[in-house]
């Protein structure tokens, strides 16, 4: 189902709201027992349907993967080990986040919700900096060990989902190993 954004509010709080309201949404009108996963899409992102079918499917608690043209950077990505266990992040936007990810970097099984009443708080507001997402994803207490990466290890690794605007890109950075054009 598609939330709509219905406020143009500036503030560093923009799309909380109804990103809120879709959380309330799914622990209101399902329930630990169904199937699901929640994604936070956006109308001027750009996906690739395989995003859907060959990730966002699989994931059993929280999965990640990489986002491209996102945070001044080419592609933001999670650093893979060896053993497939994040050991941390290639991001230009402050790397030293918990999670640093973007909105449309993860996706959640609503099992998670259920255990977890999440939300972008105002606590969200006071460590800005961070991102919101970050801060959405700490409550879950999980570790960065323990989320589910995806994309990584595919040949060639490809990005699935882009931040694009409707303005001229700008980005810099590195293409670490994915297949950007
Ligand atoms: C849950 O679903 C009902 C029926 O569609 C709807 O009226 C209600 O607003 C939903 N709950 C939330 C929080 O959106
Ligand atoms: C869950 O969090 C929301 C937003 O912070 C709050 O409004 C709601 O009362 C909380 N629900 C429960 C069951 O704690």
């Amino acid at each position: 189902m598609l939330i709509k954004r219905t406020s143009n509010c500036t503030s560093k709080e923009r799309g909380w709201t109804h990103r809120n309201l879709a959380l309330q949404y799914v622990r209101e009108n399902y329930s630990i027992k169904h199937k699901a996963v929640l994604y936070f899409a956006d109308d001027d992102n750009s996906y690739d349907l395989r995003l859907f079918d060959k990730y966002i499917r699989k994931i059993k608690r929280i999965g990640i993967w990489a986002v491209g043209l996102v945070g001044g950077a080419l592609v933001e990505a999670p650093k893979v080990n060896s053993k497939g266990i994040i050991s941390g992040w290639d991001v230009i936007f402050a790397p030293n986040r918990p999670f640093a990810t973007d909105m449309a970097g993860f996706a959640i099984n609503i099992k998670e919700l259920f255990r977890v009443n999440a939300s972008f708080n105002s606590n969200c507001a006071k460590i800005y900096k961070e991102g919101p997402e970050s801060c959405f994803l700490s409550q879950f207490k999980i570790k960065k060990e323990q989320l589910e990466p995806f994309g990584y290890n595919d040949n060639p690794k490809e990005v699935l989902v882009w931040h694009t605007k409707t303005v001229k890109a700008t980005a810099k950075g590195q293409k670490h190993g994915y297949a950007v054009e």
